[in-house]
């Protein structure tokens, strides 16, 4: 049966139960409460010039209330999904007049909780996955505990979303209806894996067979204020899968029947290759959702929808990217740092004006660029990496403790950064022999060096060939000055280090040049 049939039968049977739907005007925001508590619609239809905007839910009207934003019914309406566009709008009014709670299919009560059924009507037979490996042994223990203390379990999110895709998921979230912490205690026992207690959400983490492991109970996630972390409490699945980021990630594996529960269309955008919001201050709510678009949108190729782009609109009208805190921001940026392509998604914040705001003003990314492609980058643990990669961006002190690098350390960095640009001519001359460039470069971090290297590309040679010879050291060592009879002291590392430049210097050649050239050097030592 084609789409176009069956939805104005559904509309048949929603007009026959409800009244005519309830519209506002885009501009209209005096109107809204009133229509809402008259009414006791969840959902209003958002019109301009009679034609159809969006849908506005109550739900985000009152958010976007709590969160003292003057906004519009028609800034805040979501766009009605693709699937239901082929109809007529008085269709679509029809349809959609109190569709929180009623979306029939046919004779049948389609959904009883969400508005936006956006799976396409042809798709409607529920769709079963198959479980391979770890993954179904896991599923056998875990539902055989569910079942015996009678709750719904399902694996929700990313591994949901990468089961469809085909990709190997090590990042496991599972959600069960009710008693978590009973159902988190005998699952830790019988998979015999230490169970660890997060106090943030009340959810539970375990590690087996290399997987990560998440249980929670489902629930409702409230935000108290732009960019703060939610407070939370118990909600049906369909709420928990709300709260969510994307609609790729609203998505659930019954793992009882093994039916895939998709309430928001998740399904079909990643199909299409799209990015969807849930609603309109998805981005309000949880700005770090901005560099999670960046990864996704670069790791799977995807185009952002309208809503998207709405709600991102919004984003920077509102400059909530200054509100998340260093440590989110700094978590953010080290997530795209273990993507396959990370400069890929820098570059898709860049073109949407997201690191100006970060930055406080339009970076430029070849230096970034040029950072990680170079080998010596990938030697870098990750905290070293992230200091690379922001001095990168910007050498500039308020950026770098806006990011949580300490006010001492943003300092530091700040005038090594200088220190080594006034030293340019230096590193780049002839006269100065190797090693004193080597033991210039070795008083401040790598971190630092690779990020001033990928500033200024002239220089690329000269320092690559002072960060090789930095590894360079002396054959003999303190036990062998102990073995010649030099008594220890300071007199150790003065040595060591004179042998040391002489041989990045290539005066040395072998353990022999050495011993010459101490005895040559230090004759009075060798004397005594
Ligand atoms: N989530 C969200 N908003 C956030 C962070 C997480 O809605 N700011 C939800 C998403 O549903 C996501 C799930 O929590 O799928 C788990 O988050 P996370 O482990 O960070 O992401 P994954 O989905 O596992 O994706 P990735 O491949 O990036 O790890």
């Amino acid at each position: 049966m084609s789409t176009r049939n069956i939805i104005p039968e559904a509309k048949k049977k929603a007009v026959s139960k409800l009244g005519p739907p309830l519209k506002v005007e885009a501009f209209a925001s005096d109107q809204v409460e009133k229509l809402f508590s008259r009414s006791g619609e969840d959902v209003l239809v958002v019109v301009e010039d009679d034609r159809i905007l969006g849908l506005l839910s109550r739900l985000v009207w009152e958010k976007a209330s709590s969160y003292h934003l003057s906004l519009m019914p028609g800034e805040l309406a979501f766009e009605i999904p693709q699937i239901f566009q082929i109809l007529p709008d008085e269709e679509i009014f029809s349809l959609f007049q109190n569709p929180l709670r009623r979306i029939f299919w046919g004779e049948d009560l389609l959904s009883l909780e969400d508005f936006w059924v956006l799976r396409p009507p042809e798709d409607l037979s529920p769709r079963r996955l198959v479980l391979k490996g770890d993954l179904a042994y896991l599923r056998e223990e875990l539902l055989s505990v569910a079942q015996d203390l009678k709750i719904g379990l399902f694996l929700v999110g990313g591994a949901v979303r990468d089961l469809l895709l085909k990709r190997e998921s090590f990042d496991l979230d599972f959600v069960v209806t009710r008693n978590c912490k009973v159902f988190a205690e005998v699952v830790s026992q019988k998979l015999k894996a230490p169970l660890v207690k997060s106090s943030l959400f009340g959810t539970f983490k375990l590690s087996w067979r290399g997987f990560e492991i998440d249980l929670a109970q489902a629930r409702w996630e409230y935000y108290e204020a732009p960019a703060k972390l939610p407070k939370v409490a118990p909600g049906p699945l369909s709420w928990d899968l709300f709260r969510r980021d994307f609609t790729i990630n609203a998505l659930a594996l019954d793992l009882e029947t093994l039916t895939l529960v998709d309430f928001y269309g998740g399904e079909r955008d990643l199909h299409e290759r799209r990015l969807e919001v849930l609603h309109i201050l998805s981005f309000v709510d949880d700005p770090t959702r901005l560099f999670r678009a960046a990864r996704y949108a670069t790791r799977f190729g995807l185009s952002l929808s309208p809503n998207f782009l709405k709600a991102l609109e919004l984003a920077r009208r509102l400059k909530v990217i200054s509100l998340l805190s260093p440590a989110r921001l700094r978590n953010e940026i080290k997530r795209i740092l273990v993507e396959e392509e990370p400069f890929a998604a820098f570059v898709w914040l860049k073109e949407r004006k997201l690191l100006e705001e970060l930055c406080g003003k339009e970076p430029d990314l070849s230096p970034l660029k040029r950072l990680l492609a170079d080998s010596f980058f990938r030697d870098l643990n990750e905290d070293e990496k992230l200091v690379a990669i922001l001095l990168s961006l910007s050498p500039q002190k308020d950026f770098l403790i806006r990011l949580g690098l300490s006010e001492k350390m943003s300092t530091w960095c700040e005038n090594f950064f200088q220190e080594l640009e006034n030293k340019r001519n230096f590193l780049l001359s002839s006269k100065v022999s190797l090693s004193e460039k080597v033991f210039f470069l070795e008083k401040g971090p790598l971190s630092a060096i690779l990020a001033f290297k990928a500033h200024y590309p002239e220089l690329k040679e000269e320092m690559e060939k002072i960060l090789a010879a930095q590894k360079t050291r002396p054959c003999l060592t303190g036990k062998d000055l102990q073995r010649m009879g030099i008594s220890p002291g300071p007199l150790y590392g003065k040595i060591l280090k004179h042998l040391r430049a002489a041989k990045i210097d290539g005066l040395l050649k072998n353990r022999d040049d050495e011993i010459s050239f101490l005895k040559k050097e230090y004759p009075d030592v060798f004397s005594a």
